[in-house]
């Protein structure tokens, strides 16, 4: 006679660890189209640096492109949904991951595990919630104009020019500080999103490690560039 031995739980542990799975990638995917965002802003970020005709010039496309086929401002809206909704879905899944998680060890590690990357995946939830008040704070910086010195729609080199300027250095600390969480929490997301959607096994758990690394240096030094380039008067 064969005797099937069934694991505790069943059913249930296995739709558990399936929708587990489904929300890890869409952490993943969310995550992926934020990186994207990323990448094309600070490639427009960039602009800044062939003057301020080109800065306002692109950020004046970002609005008309379509036109006259489309109303003023739809690729851009388009892309504010996008993100938004990422953003949601993002920190939603991220959120029912950690409760499962916390249920799931009732009783706290005497002392944390010293693992690799341990420490980012602690600070995840906390980079989140500053990286989420820093694009509250942002949007009202440079996109309303409410907290900036100039604050003139359009006018986005001015805006940027007034915000870092030397006399407000502890706005470019600030930012700094915010660019500095983004690029701890891309280091770390990307390499788990990396893990959720391949294999990871040896050579290839070192090279997702890299990618990271690398994806999250580029954003943070690249984002700097410009409040640091303003700060210090290479561009005013
Ligand atoms: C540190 C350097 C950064 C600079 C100089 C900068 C600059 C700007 C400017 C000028 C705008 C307004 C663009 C326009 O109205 O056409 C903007 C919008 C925005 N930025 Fe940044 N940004 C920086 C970093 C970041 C980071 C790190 C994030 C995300 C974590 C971010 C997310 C956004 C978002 C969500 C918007 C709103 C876009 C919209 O709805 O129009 N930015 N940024």
């Amino acid at each position: 006679m064969v005797t099937v031995q069934k694991r505790p739980g069943g059913a249930g542990v296995r739709r558990l660890r399936n929708t587990s799975l489904q929300l890890k990638i869409v952490m993943a995917v969310t995550g992926a189209i934020s990186v994207l965002y990323l990448v094309l802003h600070m490639i427009g970020n960039l602009k800044i640096f062939l003057g301020r005709s080109e800065l306002d010039t692109y950020a004046e496309f970002l609005r008309t492109v379509g036109e006259p086929a489309l109303p003023y401002s739809t690729l851009l809206w388009i892309i504010r949904v996008v993100l938004t909704v990422s953003i949601v879905l993002h920190i939603v899944s991220a959120t029912i991951l950690a409760r499962r998680a916390a249920r799931a060890r009732p009783v706290r590690y005497a002392a944390t595990p010293k693992t690799p990357g341990s420490y980012a995946a602690r600070t995840m939830r906390w980079g989140g919630v500053i990286i989420l008040l820093f694009i509250v704070y942002h949007i009202l910086d440079l996109t309303t104009g409410t907290l900036n010195p100039n604050g003139v729609g359009g006018a986005v080199y001015d805006n940027v020019v007034s915000d870092f300027a030397p006399s407000r250095w502890y706005v470019t600390l600030f930012y700094t500080l915010a660019v500095v969480a983004v690029g701890f929490h891309l280091r770390h997301g990307i390499w788990s999103a990396l893990q959720t959607l391949g294999h990871s096994s040896g050579a290839r758990r070192h090279a997702q490690k890299v990618t990271s690394t690398v994806i999250a240096v580029v954003l943070t030094v690249g984002f700097l560039a410009v409040p640091f380039a303003v700060t210090f008067g290479l561009v005013a």
